[in-house]
């Protein structure tokens, strides 16, 4: 730990999240003074919002997480505000950020949606506007996309300092449970969970179960922001991942294993997969900023399933 961060005062949007939750504690054990705008104070969809923020607090610093985020039954019923609140939050925070005297840089935090429903595997960042991404992904992908080229043209003409990470699936301690807004692993450890307690004899599964994901355990995405808002100074977008590739039908049977849920898990495949493949090449994070993820996967999900488990209300609270 370098003393970078002794002193600085860091603003980190969506902070009281899944995720920030995670970098506050990190820049806070750093040294770092950290402040977390809620929602309910600075709603960064409303205009002039952000610039209030950072006049409030003159960060040198900001980490921009807060975003309206959730699983696929989240981006098909609410693809409009996924698009919109997205686009709007960074579009603003990346403008007041270049305008207010304190802020040194910004780290956005991209998605690994953006990427084209197609991408050859592992996903190199040069391939990120090959195509369009997998249509449920889409709305929420492309208004994150859209940052990097707010960010990449303010570096051009403005000299506006940025870093732009692009993490896979998220998952961990902390995560949400709520079916409204959940990914697959806690939606998943939620079903097991219920339907061993309540002895079902199936358990229907969206998809075929063939799609791949590639899950980062959120330490180690939270680790990776603070080395890059300290160490990376690129205009070029980075991948965050583990290079491993692990089908839905894996992640679902090793979910149901860890539980001790033995029923029969009934493939839906009326129900969409999502983008097919999805692993990210990861190397430009060692080379930059001398990152890699560290968390194995099986360690990752005991510790959810265990957070969970203690956590139950705190985990399933709504939205
Ligand atoms: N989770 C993943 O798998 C994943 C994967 C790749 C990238 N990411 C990115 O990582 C970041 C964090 O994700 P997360 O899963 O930690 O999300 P999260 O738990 O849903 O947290 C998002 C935060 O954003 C804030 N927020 C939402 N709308 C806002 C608004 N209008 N104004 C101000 N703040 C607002 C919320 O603050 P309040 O609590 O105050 O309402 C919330 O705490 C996001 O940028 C996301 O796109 C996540």
């Amino acid at each position: 730990m370098t003393s970078f961060w002794q002193g600085r005062r860091v603003v980190v949007t969506g902070g009281a999240g899944f995720l920030g939750r995670v970098v506050v504690s990190r820049l806070q054990a750093a040294g770092a003074e950290v402040a977390v705008p809620r929602s309910r104070d600075y709603d960064l969809t409303v205009p002039g919002q952000a610039e209030r923020l950072l006049a409030d607090t003159q960060p040198s610093h900001i980490v921009h997480l807060a975003a309206r985020v959730g699983g696929i039954g989240y981006n098909q019923a609410e693809p409009a505000p996924l698009y919109l609140s997205n686009l709007l939050m960074g579009t603003y925070v990346i403008e007041a950020a270049r305008t207010a005297p304190s802020v040194e840089k910004t780290v956005l935090l991209g998605t690994v949606c953006s990427y084209p429903k197609f991408t050859p595997v592992p996903f190199r960042e040069e391939s990120l506007w090959d195509g369009y991404p997998e249509e449920t992904n889409a709305p929420y992908g492309i208004a994150k996309k859209a940052h990097l080229i707010h960010a990449q043209v303010n570096a051009a003409q403005y000299g506006q300092r940025f870093a732009y990470l692009i993490p896979t699936n998220l998952y961990g301690p902390g995560d949400k449970f709520h079916p409204a807004v959940s990914h697959v692993i806690p939606a998943r450890i939620k079903r097991c969970v219920e339907a061993k307690e309540q002895g079902e004899q199936k358990m229907d599964v969206w998809g075929t179960g063939r799609a791949s994901r590639e899950y980062l355990y959120v330490d180690d995405a939270a680790a990776a922001i603070v080395l890059a808002a300290e160490h990376y100074d690129g205009t070029e977008p980075v991948n965050l991942g583990t290079n491993r590739e692990v089908t839905i039908r894996e992640t679902v049977e090793l979910i149901a294993q860890m539980v001790g849920y033995d029923g029969e898990l009934v493939w839906d495949p009326t129900k969409p997969d999502g983008q097919p493949r999805r692993r990210v090449d990861p190397g430009r994070a060692e080379e930059l900023f001398g990152w890699r993820a560290q968390m194995p996967f099986e360690d990752g999900l005991r510790n959810t399933i265990d957070w969970y488990l203690a956590n139950r209300a705190e985990a399933e609270r709504e939205p």
